[in-house]
């Protein structure tokens, strides 16, 4: 269970498991380089979160969130971007505290809406949003460059 599941913030000594993460997220590895300067670039933004949750020591999972002032809300929103947890942990509760962690942060900074966009390819993390209490409200339209 998740109970001796602890969360911190991400610093720049995570880079490499933060990167490992992102490999099985996607199932593809990006250039090494190319992550690090965007992570690292990334921890020096007010508006950008990322958390690791540990257990035993060890790092099991970790979410990235990102704030943003929008326009057509005239308020700030909070989206996870991004979110795993190792295949060994999953259905321990592990998610579930990564989202109520970003939630708060969400919540403190005033945000109105908390949002996530979750690749239709991903039905397991779909019924999983869902049942955090995420709406499935927009469609998101994505063309590779
Ligand atoms: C989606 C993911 C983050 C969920 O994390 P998790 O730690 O396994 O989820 P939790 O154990 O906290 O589950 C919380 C609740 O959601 C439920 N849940 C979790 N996965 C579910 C699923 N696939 N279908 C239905 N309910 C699910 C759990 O049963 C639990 O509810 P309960 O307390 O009533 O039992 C994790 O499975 C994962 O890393 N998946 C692969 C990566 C991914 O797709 N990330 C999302 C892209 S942004």
């Amino acid at each position: 269970m998740a109970s001796n599941t602890t969360i911190r913030r991400a610093d720049s000594t995570d880079a490499e498991t933060i990167y490992r993460f992102i490999c099985r997220l996607e199932g593809e590895d990006p250039t090494r380089e190319e992550f690090d300067s965007i992570f690292l670039k990334n921890l020096e933004d007010p508006d950008c979160y990322y958390f690791i949750a540990e257990k035993n020591g060890q790092s099991v999972a970790f979410v990235g969130m990102q704030i943003q002032s929008v326009l057509h809300h005239t308020a700030r929103i909070a989206e996870i971007i991004e979110m795993f947890v190792l295949p060994e942990h999953r259905g321990d509760g592990i998610g579930e505290l990564l989202y109520w962690h970003t939630k708060d942060i969400a919540q403190e900074r005033g945000c109105k809406f908390f949002e996530v966009a979750c690749n239709n390819v991903r039905e397991r993390a779909l019924d999983f949003f869902s049942k955090m209490g995420f709406e499935k409200t927009h469609c998101k339209f994505t063309e590779r460059l």
